[in-house]
């Protein structure tokens, strides 16, 4: 299983690389990347499994954050809490994911974004897109196209920013980390 010691830490020169198209059928090697990853998200979710084995909990995991430069993420945002059955809003691995389009609205979450490659708390804004039309394939190869809003959309954003070497503080205003340029960006509590 995928631990924090297995991590890449930003500092490491494969978050800033832009990551290779992964081929289908997916090898061995990949499939069983793309299920791990998926598995140490679904353990950082689960309290006594993240305590036992020291996990920080995340939503998303892209493979550079493993070190494999390809363009693979699994992505797991788990049903609110207040919901009535526990389906995730959103539980996929995406591959060679590409924003085909995207709001004009902004979005950015009140508490700021974290990344499991970034020990240090950055506060900020992160503006992203409010909804995005997400095409990507899954791991039998199919090509799906969906649209995703809110916080789900804002997750996969940071997780596609990963395969183009880019993190979540790149997007915070450097002087005023509170201030938006656009002042409509929604902010989502
Ligand atoms: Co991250």
């Amino acid at each position: 299983m995928i631990l924090m010691k297995d991590i890449t830490r930003d500092g490491n020169p494969v978050l800033r690389k832009r990551a290779a198209k992964v081929t289908f059928p997916l090898s061995e090697e990949d499939r069983e990347l793309a299920n791990k990853m998926m598995e140490y998200l679904i353990n950082s979710q689960d309290p006594e499994i993240a305590e036992k084995h020291q996990l920080r909990a995340g939503v998303g995991l892209a493979a550079p954050q493993v070190n494999v430069s390809k363009q693979m993420a699994a992505v797991l945002v788990p049903a609110p809490d207040d919901a009535e059955d526990d389906t995730p809003i959103f539980k996929e691995v995406i591959i060679n994911p590409v924003i085909v389009s995207h709001s004009v609205q902004d979005a950015a979450l009140a508490e700021g974004e974290g990344c499991l490659s970034v020990d240090r708390n950055i506060p900020g804004y992160v503006p992203r897109h409010d909804r995005i039309t997400l095409r990507y394939q899954n791991m039998d190869g199919e090509t799906k196209t969906i649209r995703l809003k809110g916080y789900p959309a804002i997750v996969c954003q940071h997780e596609i920013d990963h395969l183009h070497g880019v993190l979540f503080y790149d997007h915070i205003n450097k002087q005023h980390p509170f201030t938006l340029d656009d002042p409509d960006t929604v902010i989502l509590e």
